[in-house]
């Protein structure tokens, strides 16, 4: 029988992917699975309302709160051990992890990108940004991708991606509503889901997923 698998939702905004992983649990979709915390750098993220609204603890660890980006990430790392998890999942997180945290959970951080990496990600590429991008190169395809988070921004070992055809009429607005709903909203639980059942492993920098 497997452990339980134990999680914390990292967020700093509207909480979308949260509220998706949250309704995946309620429907069954993800099992063996449970989230333990939403922490958030943002006091106003109405991500912590979701949590809240779904009885799940919500925490806020604000760097306005430190006298630096040291002592924060420290705050955060150890908030985050605090509660004993299996999985730090990034969902809408706009924190970049501390060296600390990646040691502390190796291969045991996800990320949700809002594109097909290794397209139109690394540093500065977030949020409405990358769709943005997308439609000024004019590509037809755009997506999402799930990974593994390691000491470089969006460079881990990719777990799931699904593509999003681009419309002619997109505008950045419409096309993350579309990669959110389609794509971000649909990988993200489904790759919780393959993790709590034991189903995920990652060899030579490779995620192999045992269906
Ligand atoms: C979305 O663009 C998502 O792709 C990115 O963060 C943004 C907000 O996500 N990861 P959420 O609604 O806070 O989950």
């Amino acid at each position: 029988m497997l452990k339980m698998l134990k999680m914390a939702v990292l967020v700093s905004g509207g909480g979308t992917n949260l509220q998706a992983i949250l309704d995946a649990i309620r429907e069954g979709r993800i099992t063996n699975a449970s989230v333990e915390v939403a922490i958030s750098n943002n006091p106003g993220a109405y991500a912590l309302k979701r949590a809240e609204n779904c009885g799940v603890k919500a925490v806020c660890v604000s760097p306005a709160s430190y006298k630096d980006r040291e002592l924060y990430n420290e705050a955060l790392v150890q908030t985050i051990q605090s509660y004993q998890v299996d999985l730090v999942v990034l969902a809408g997180c706009m924190v970049v992890m501390p060296k600390a945290m990646i040691e502390a959970y190796p291969n045991r951080i996800i990320n949700i990108h809002p594109a097909l990496i290794p397209s139109f990600c690394g540093t500065g590429f977030h949020g409405l940004h990358v769709h943005e991008e997308v439609l000024k190169r004019g590509v037809k395809v755009t997506g999402a991708t799930v990974h593994f988070v390691d000491e470089g921004t969006d460079t881990g070992p990719i777990i799931l991606q699904k593509a999003v055809d681009v419309q002619p009429d997109d505008t950045p607005e419409t096309l993350q509503r579309r990669v959110m709903e389609q794509a971000e909203w649909q990988i993200l639980p489904r790759a919780i889901d393959l993790i709590a059942n034991g189903k995920v492993s990652v060899e030579q920098s490779k995620v192999v997923i045992k269906e």
